[in-house]
């Protein structure tokens, strides 16, 4: 029987610096989209796929995450007083047990490799997952089931493969594809950030990631690559054609990259739209704004 995946390390080390001058004193994570702060997007994700601990590697400034997932006593019982049962039970449904929730210290801003090295004594030697909360993925079945279900399937390390446009692959990390099987690939490399014109595929890797703990043996060892950060990219491609093997699932759902403007508005747009009790104002608001906007062409 393979080993349940019930461990997700939530990377939110990094400095935020396209969202300056908001995140000098907000985290990134804790940013909202329509009402809910991103990470508890990646928290109610990661739940659905059967996660029961969440390790989250933190940084200086990072405050606000952790009071986040504090109950609220006082709060909880004002809306009692004022009868405000359904807002309270959204409340509730934010608050983590005891014990479930562990924070630690990315000292320095080493890269997305050295942010999971640092949780390797929570993980011990069980696969777990990695969940960049900056990646918010609509999808009927959550990202990370589809991926834990077909890791029963499969073993080894599992990355969420996503089709780019050719001109954006260097932005990525891109998957060299072994074999093709549909919905999954076998990984014969993996490029971090490939010049432009060399990306073997058009498969790139996003912030989804189910992993064996031999990556985290991989990284112990591992100097700064690309970009002079400590590379989770490279530490999975060591994995290739060993005994365990790398997989890429093309996941069905929306990816939109909330770590930069353009993506975190559009997933404003998209999550309002699929409000009941937002969408019809804000699609007329969307239609008037853009007849406005082809007139004055
Ligand atoms: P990004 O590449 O988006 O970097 O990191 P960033 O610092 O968050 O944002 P920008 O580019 O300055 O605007 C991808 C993910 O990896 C985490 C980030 O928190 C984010 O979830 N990360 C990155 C770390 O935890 N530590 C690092 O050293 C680097």
């Amino acid at each position: 029987m393979r080993n349940k995946v019930t461990k997700a390390i939530f990377p939110v080390a990094g400095l935020g610096t396209r969202f300056l001058p908001a995140t000098k004193s907000v985290p990134k994570e804790i940013m909202t989209l329509v009402d809910r702060p991103l990470v508890q997007y990646a928290i109610d994700e990661a739940r659905a796929a059967g996660i029961k601990e969440f390790l989250f590697v933190t940084s200086r400034g990072k405050g606000a995450l952790e009071d986040y997932f504090d109950h609220s006593p006082q709060l909880e019982q004002e809306l009692r007083r004022q009868g405000k049962d359904e807002l309270l039970e959204i409340l509730k449904s934010t608050n983590m047990d005891s014990g479930e929730v562990a924070y630690m210290r990315q000292h320095k801003a080493l890269g997305l490799g050295h942010a999971v090295w640092c949780a390797r004594r929570l993980i011990g030697n069980e696969p777990f997952a990695v969940i960049l909360p900056d990646d918010v993925i609509a999808a009927e079945k959550p990202c990370l089931q589809q991926m834990v279900e077909a890791y029963e399937e499969t073993g080894g390390n599992m990355v969420a493969a996503m089709e780019v446009p050719a001109d954006k692959a260097s932005s990525y990390g891109i998957l060299d594809v072994q074999e093709d099987m549909g919905s999954m690939v076998s990984v014969k490399g993996m490029v971090e950030k490939p010049a432009k014109g060399t990306a073997p595929s058009n498969l790139a890797v996003i912030g989804r990631y189910i992993l064996s703990p031999r990556v985290l043996k991989n990284l112990n060892k591992m100097k700064a690559g690309a970009g002079g950060e400590i590379q989770l990219t490279d530490a999975i491609a060591q994995e290739i054609g060993g005994e365990e093997g790398v997989y890429g699932l093309r996941f069905r759902g929306q990816r939109f990259d909330c770590g930069s403007k353009a993506g975190f508005l559009q997933a404003t747009v998209a999550f309002g739209l699929a409000r009941d009790e937002l969408k019809d104002d804000l699609r007329r608001f969307l239609h008037e704004v853009i007849s406005v906007e082809k007139a004055a062409e």
